[in-house]
């Protein structure tokens, strides 16, 4: 019997050092809806720090540089480092629909964007976003502006909510999710060649390669370069080529089609077990688009379209993990002018044509970075995507960029949290952090791969 107890409690201490004990700080709401409701729903956290006592939420008015009164909370004494995860539902009245954008301004910094909502004067959409501030703020105000600074609408606010998490709550949380959904309990029987079981014997695991997909952006520089091949190999499983699929590479003049550079940095990935992404089909921006489509209308540009979805495809069948159909649509639209804008749907159609079995992807930037930019925001990204799985699309995946400055976390999981309301895979496609930051600097948000690799492993 004591031994049967000593040994219940050695196997109890090893699944506490395999699994740590456990967390009993706030937890992360993943909630999300990009639907517009009818009714609102209740505040996450019951409101957070902005429910005072008696558990009410006082709201204020703020008036703007315009002139114009938003609604607003004050907060106080906020600390630097510490991760704000807000939310709240909102409805306007005047308009039909504007993007609303949630703003702090404290007493030392500029204002800055919290989140966004695609608003409407007939049902409460959900705004989801956060901040890290640089240093603490002994008063800060949290207020709303319409986009348009259209001064005749009126916003309405509900249910909002302020959740702060201290950097170790948060970390604690990613690496008890990474133990829980990415890792599992694995049992070793060993035998003899009788098949006999054996006890006693070592063991000893060694990781030869990784599932998740973790990977870089290669060019035509590698090539040759056996050194930087055998560097990459060691580190990448994944890789994307830069130019080398593009179409003004592929075909510089009409009908003079070279794949020699794809083809050359295919089988380099090929040898390595590399997997990789084919970027792009179609890319929105015309000033990459070759000169001699730019010239190119109607049935001509069709055909052009088309030929080169079928050349590309059909060719690389198979090979390549994904393909990025239509690039940055969310802020150009050189097909849509010249195709009519539901264009992306044909090109959907004819790449699940020419290889049933491809992947298709839709790609962006500045809907993960930043909630800044207001042609990418995350509401409008996913009513796009809706769209075009609507519009009888086979869409699979989406694609962020993630061309980083200083990477805002809260904001970065609220996002993610909207975009998983879709339940499609969700891929970080180009992830870098600016240069203009220190090298120290870029590596301390590393954290940025821990966030994506936990949301790979909800949503894919
Ligand atoms: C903020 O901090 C100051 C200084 O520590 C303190 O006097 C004040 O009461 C705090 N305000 C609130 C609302 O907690
Ligand atoms: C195709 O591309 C390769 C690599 O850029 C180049 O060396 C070659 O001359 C091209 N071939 C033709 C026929 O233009
Ligand atoms: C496109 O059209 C412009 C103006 O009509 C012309 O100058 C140019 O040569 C054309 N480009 C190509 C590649 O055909
Ligand atoms: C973004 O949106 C603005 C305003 O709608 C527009 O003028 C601009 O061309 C768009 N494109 C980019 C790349 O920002
Ligand atoms: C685009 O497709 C949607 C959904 O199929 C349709 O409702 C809409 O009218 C189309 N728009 C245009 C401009 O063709």
């Amino acid at each position: 019997m004591r031994a049967l107890l000593m040994l219940l409690s050695w196997v109890f201490l090893q699944w506490q050092l395999a699994f740590g004990a456990s967390y009993d700080g706030p937890r992360y709401d993943y909630y999300a809806s990009t639907e517009c409701k009818t009714y609102p729903e209740a505040p996450l956290y019951d409101g957070g720090i902005l429910a005072d006592r008696t558990g009410k939420i006082p709201m204020t008015y703020y008036k703007m540089e315009t002139g114009v009164y938003s609604p607003a909370f004050v907060l106080y004494n906020l600390t630097g480092t510490t991760r704000y995860t807000f939310s709240c539902w909102v409805k306007i009245k005047g308009t039909v629909s504007t993007l609303l954008k949630a703003r702090l301004s404290t007493e030392t910094s500029t204002s800055k964007c919290v989140g966004t909502a695609s608003a409407k004067s007939s049902c409460w959409s959900f705004l989801k976003g956060g901040f890290v501030l640089d240093s603490p703020s002994q008063t800060s105000i949290l207020y709303f502006q319409d986009v348009e600074a259209n001064n005749a609408i009126e916003i309405s606010v509900t249910s909002p909510s302020l959740q702060p998490f201290s950097v170790e709550q948060w970390k604690t949380q990613q690496e008890e999710n990474i133990r829980t959904k990415r890792k599992r309990v694995a049992t070793v029987h060993v035998s003899d060649s009788q098949g006999n079981h054996i006890t006693g014997a070592s063991v000893t695991a060694q990781q030869l390669s990784k599932d998740f997909p973790f990977g870089s952006a290669i060019a035509k520089t590698i090539l040759g370069n056996t050194a930087y091949q055998a560097w990459f190999a060691k580190r990448f499983n994944a890789a994307v080529f830069e130019n080398e699929l593009k179409w003004y590479t592929t075909e510089p003049e009409p009908g003079k089609l070279n794949y020699t550079l794809a083809d050359e940095l295919l089988e380099f990935v090929r040898a390595n077990q590399i997997v990789a992404r084919g970027h792009n089909i179609f890319w929105e921006d015309p000033k990459y688009t070759p000169s001699w489509v730019q010239n190119l209308t109607g049935d001509e540009l069709r055909a052009a379209v088309k030929s080169r979805i079928d050349s590309l495809l059909t060719r690389y069948k198979g090979e390549f993990v994904h393909w990025d159909v239509s690039n940055e649509m969310l802020h150009f639209d050189f097909y849509e002018q010249r195709l009519g804008y539901n264009a992306t749907f044909d090109f959907f159609a004819t790449a699940q044509q020419s290889d049933p079995y491809a992947t298709l992807f839709m790609n962006d930037f500045n809907v993960i970075e930043t909630c800044d930019d207001v042609n990418s925001t995350v509401d409008s990204y996913a009513s796009r995507l809706k769209e075009i799985k609507e519009g009888g699309g086979v869409l699979e995946g989406i694609g962020l960029e993630g061309h980083f400055s200083k990477p805002n976390f809260p904001l970065m999981r609220a996002v993610l949290d909207k975009l998983a309301t879709l339940k499609l895979p969700i891929w970080l496609t180009e992830i870098d952090i600016s240069n203009s930051f220190d090298q120290q600097t870029q590596w301390n948000w590393k954290e940025i791969d821990t966030t994506c690799r936990i949301v790979a492993n909800y949503y894919t």
